[in-house]
C-alpha cells in the first residue's frame, strides 16, 4: 500500500491534501468536521488585525458552462470576519485535539513591521504548525495596500517574509498571486526572503457574469457589482502553469511548493505532484461537494500509486518537471497522425465539421454501402488534436504518433529561423 504521509516544509500531514485558507477553514466547527472526514491538513482563513473586516451580501458569482455546475467559481469575500482571539483560541484547541494533522494559520496584517511583529507571537503561542502569508487576495484587501498589493511587489514580498522569519520560528510559506505577469520575480523574492516554501495560485481578478436586468457584474450588492477572485476547475490550468514554471526553474531548486487552484479530484493532485508540488490544496471543490470528496482523493491517489509502484508521494514527485520544456526545445521533426476507431464512432460528424470548417480539410466525409464514415486524410492531418478534442466518443479517435528517421529538429537549429547560426560543416 502506498505511503501518503508528507512532509511540506518541515510539518508533516498524514496525506498531502491540505484544505485551502477559505470558509471551509474559517472555524473549528468545520476544520474538526474536515479532520474527521480525512483532510491531512488546513490552512486556516486569513486572519488579520481587530476589529475585524466586515462582508457583504452575497459574495459568490459562478461560472456553469453546458450544464456544468461551478466550472469556475468567484468571490468577493474578504478574510475572517471573526474576532483574533476567537480564531487564536479555536486553533489552539483544534491542533491540541489534532496532533497528526497539519494546521497551518494564514495571515494578512498591514505592511509595517510593527503590525507583523505583533501578532506572530500570538499566532505561535497557538501551537500551530506554521504560517501562510496571503499576498494574493485580488480584492477588498488589496485597496488597502494588502493581499495583491504586497504580492505584486516582489520587493515588499521579501522584505515581509523576512519580517516574519525574524519575528517567529514557524515555518513560513508564502502563497502567491497570479495577477502578475512573470510569477518566478515574487517566488524569487519570497526565497530570498527566507521563505520555508511557496504556495500557487491565489484567485485571479475576474469578473463571472453581467446579470442583464440589473445590468451589473455578479454578484450583485444592492444594484451594483465589483471584480472577485476566481478559482475552481477552470483555473487549474493557470495554476498548473505557474508551479511547472517554479519547479524547473534552477535557482528556485529546493524551495517547496503547495499546489492550489481548482483541485478537484485525486488526478488533479497526482498532476500537481507531478509538476513539483509537494501537496495540494483544496478550496472550491469541498465548497461544491463537502468535506467527503477527500476520502475518493485518498483512495484513488493511493490505488494509482500502487498500479505504477509508486511507494511514497516523493516516488513521483517532480517527475514531469524536466518533461516541461519551453517552445523552443520541442523536436519539430515529430509527427503524429489521428486515427479514427470504426468501431466506436458514432458518426456524428463533429470531427469532420471541425476539421472541415477551421483546421486543415483532413477528415473526408464518405458513404460507404449507403453508411456514412469519416476517414482522415493521412497527408494533410498535421496532428493538431482538434478532431480528438471535439470528438464526444472516448477513446474514438487518437493521436498516433508516426516513425520517423529524422533526427531531433528544434527551431534554433531550423532552416527557417532567420537567426539560426549554420553548423560549421554547412
Ligand atoms: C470564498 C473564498 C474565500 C477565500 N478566502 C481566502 C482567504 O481568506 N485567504 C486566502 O489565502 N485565500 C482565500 N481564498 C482562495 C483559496 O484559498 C484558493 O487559493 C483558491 O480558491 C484556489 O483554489 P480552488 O480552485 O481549489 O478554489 C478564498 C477562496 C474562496 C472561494
Amino acid at each position: 500500500m502506498a505511503d501518503l504521509t508528507t512532509i511540506f516544509a518541515g510539518i508533516r500531514s498524514p496525506n498531502p491534501f491540505w484544505l485551502a485558507s477559505a470558509p471551509p477553514t474559517d472555524k473549528a466547527y468545520n476544520v474538526v468536521r474536515a479532520f474527521e472526514a480525512g483532510w491531512g491538513g488546513v490552512v486556516w482563513k486569513t486572519l488579520g488585525e481587530d476589529p475585524p473586516v466586515v462582508n457583504v451580501s452575497s459574495r459568490y458569482g459562478a461560472m456553469s458552462y453546458n450544464g456544468t455546475r461551478i466550472a469556475g467559481f468567484n468571490n468577493i469575500e474578504l478574510i475572517t470576519d471573526r474576532p483574533l482571539q476567537i480564531n487564536l483560541d479555536e486553533i489552539r484547541q483544534v491542533k491540541r485535539d489534532w496532533p497528526d494533522r497539519a494546521v497551518v494559520v494564514s495571515l494578512m496584517v498591514p505592511c509595517v513591521e510593527s503590525a507583523w511583529k505583533n501578532i506572530l507571537p500570538q499566532v505561535e503561542d497557538t501551537g500551530c504548525d506554521g504560517i501562510e502569508l496571503n499576498f494574493g487576495c485580488p480584492h477588498g484587501m488589496s485597496e488597502r495596500n494588502m493581499g495583491a498589493a504586497v504580492g505584486q511587489v516582489p520587493e515588499y514580498v521579501q522584505m515581509v517574509t523576512e519580517w516574519c522569519k525574524l519575528h517567529s520560528r514557524m515555518p513560513v510559506i508564502v502563497k502567491l498571486t497570479p495577477n502578475i505577469t512573470n510569477i518566478l520575480a515574487p517566488a524569487r523574492a519570497a526565497k530570498d526572503g527566507g521563505a520555508d516554501a511557496v504556495s500557487l495560485i491565489n484567485t485571479i481578478m475576474s469578473i463571472c457574469e453581467v446579470d442583464l436586468d440589473a445590468m451589473a457584474p455578479t454578484p450583485v450588492v444592492d444594484g451594483l457589482g465589483t471584480h472577485g477572485g476566481y478559482c475552481g476547475p477552470a483555473v487549474k490550468p493557470v495554476a498548473l502553469r505557474m508551479v511547472g514554471d517554479i519547479a524547473r526553474e534552477p535557482d528556485l531548486q529546493g524551495l517547496p511548493i503547495s499546489g492550489i487552484g481548482g483541485v478537484s479530484t485525486w488526478r488533479d493532485a497526482a498532476e500537481f505532484i507531478a509538476l513539483g508540488a509537494g501537496n495540494v490544496q483544496v478550496c472550491t471543490a469541498a465548497m461544491h461537494r463537502g468535506f467527503r470528496i477527500v476520502e475518493d482523493m485518498i483512495d484513488g491517489l493511493s490505488n494509482w500509486m500502487d498500479s505504477k509502484g509508486y511507494r511514497t508521494i516523493a516516488d513521483f514527485r517532480g517527475a514531469a518537471v524536466k518533461n516541461y520544456v519551453h517552445w523552443g526545445d520541442l523536436n519539430l521533426n515529430f509527427r503524429t497522425i489521428a486515427e479514427i476507431d470504426q468501431d466506436l464512432c458514432i458518426k456524428c460528424g463533429l470531427c469532420h465539421i471541425a476539421c472541415e470548417d477551421t483546421s486543415h480539410q483532413s477528415i473526408a466525409k464518405l458513404r460507404v454501402d449507403g453508411a456514412r464514415r469519416y476517414e482522415v486524410i493521412e497527408e494533410e492531418c498535421v496532428g493538431c488534436n482538434l478532431c480528438a478534442h471535439v470528438c464526444p466518443v472516448e477513446g474514438c479517435i487518437t493521436m498516433v504518433p508516426q516513425a520517423s528517421t529524422l533526427p531531433k529538429l528544434v527551431w534554433a537549429n531550423h532552416p527557417n529561423n532567420p537567426m539560426r547560426v549554420p553548423e560549421p560543416a554547412e
